[in-house]
């Protein structure tokens, strides 16, 4: 291999990637619990309150599903996910060919950028959005607009504005991560209403289920009128699957069939078909792990303003908390303490870390480690 002497890395002798394919910046995700524990040497117990993953773990009917279906893992799964996709579409009222499965809705996210963008093709969104949509952009070779969010919340009439006939994808995380906060019906339905046709709007509910708000816009209600929107949602937080990979859409059969065109063969395990139509069913496990959520957001909300730590009001599974100084070291000093939350400088928020909602237990150990981290910040 030649090696380059002026910085001793490897000269790259292969063949030369698009020129976007240098400039992704790859998605980095929360470490899983193994890596950290390994990377750290820790001992003792360890809470991940990372990832926005359900605490009380998959829902048992989806584990007793699966455990019926390893004996089939031999065989391919079924590709059009038929079983899984028909529960779906009666269970939200929506077209079988409208419905579509992917890998995680990331899957789905950057389907629809290959489908859409190119060179010359604008997908607009806003600073501090989920970050799939940025990725599937500079995957699929066209330009990503960010758009300055307004009181932590998208900001739709400057998203419009930069809207022209560049546009191919308006992605909203609905509520947004990290942000955790929502945009109303009231404005989305004005959004929507002035959207030109020639845009896809993605509306990302991936934590819809948490929301009783009746002021929240569920966006499926515009596809039902035929608008170019499509709805996102996943398996990975409320139904606790995130381990097994599903996300589905909900979109107009044409446009489903569209972006269907990039989707790869068999991009949904046989296990994740099975256990997430078991979870669809498990109604039970959905409301008890919303139920968690709800009290678990009131108790960490109260006991962070007790710590004078500033969070801003969340909708979801998460909070975002800002202190006052670089996050980085609250969120080595509570690693110590065997906590793993997540830093999001990534997404321009260098002073917030992201703290998924644990259980009652968890709330409490992550409280007692963030006091006892700020206490010892202060003192060096
Ligand atoms: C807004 C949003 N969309 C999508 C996802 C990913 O979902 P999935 O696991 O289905 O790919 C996340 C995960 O954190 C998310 O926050």
């Amino acid at each position: 291999m030649l090696v380059d002497s002026r910085n001793e890395e490897p000269a790259w002798t292969g063949p030369a990637p698009r020129p976007n394919i240098e400039a992704i910046k790859p998605y980095k995700p929360g470490k899983p619990i193994e890596q950290v524990v390994r990377e750290l040497g820790l001992r003792g117990h360890i809470d991940k309150l990372a990832s926005n993953e359900n605490p009380l773990g998959p829902s048992p009917k989806a584990l007793a599903a699966l455990r019926k279906e390893l004996k089939n893992l031999h065989y391919y799964p079924e590709d059009s996910c038929h079983v899984l996709r028909d529960k779906l579409a009666k269970r939200f009222k929506a077209p079988l060919d409208g419905v579509m499965v992917g890998n995680g809705s990331v899957d789905i996210i950057l389907q629809a950028c290959l489908a859409f963008l190119g060179p010359e093709t604008d997908l607009v969104t806003s600073v501090g959005s989920f970050v799939m949509a940025k990725v599937g952009t500079a995957v699929a070779g066209g330009r990503c607009l960010e758009v300055p969010t307004d009181e932590y919340r998208h900001d739709l009439d400057r998203i419009l504005e930069n809207v022209t006939e560049r546009t191919r994808i308006v992605y909203l995380d609905n509520p947004m991560n990290p942000l955790g906060t929502m945009v109303n019906r009231r404005e989305l339905d004005k959004f929507v209403s002035r959207l030109p046709d020639h845009v896809l709007l993605i509306v990302d509910e991936a934590y819809a289920e948490y929301i009783t708000s009746r002021f929240y816009p569920r966006a499926l209600d515009y596809v039902k009128k035929k608008r170019n929107v499509l709805v996102l949602r996943t398996f990975s937080k409320v139904y606790g699957l995130a381990g097994l990979r599903v996300g589905f859409g909900i979109t107009r059969p044409e446009l489903a069939g569209t972006i269907g065109k990039v989707r790869l063969p068999f991009n949904v395990s046989r296990a994740a078909q099975v256990a997430a139509a078991a979870a669809l069913d498990d109604t039970a496990h959905v409301e008890k792990s919303r139920k968690l959520v709800d009290e678990g957001r009131k108790y960490l909300c109260a006991e962070l303003k007790r710590l004078q730590v500033f969070n801003i009001p969340s909708l979801t599974n998460f909070v975002l908390v800002n202190f006052a100084v670089n996050a980085q070291a609250v969120f080595e000093a509570l690693q110590r303490h065997g906590v793993i939350t997540r830093t999001v400088r990534q997404y321009g928020f260098p002073n917030a870390l992201r703290v998924t909602i644990g259980t009652a237990d968890q709330n409490k150990r992550f409280i007692k480690a963030l006091g006892a981290a700020l206490e010892q910040l202060k003192t060096q």
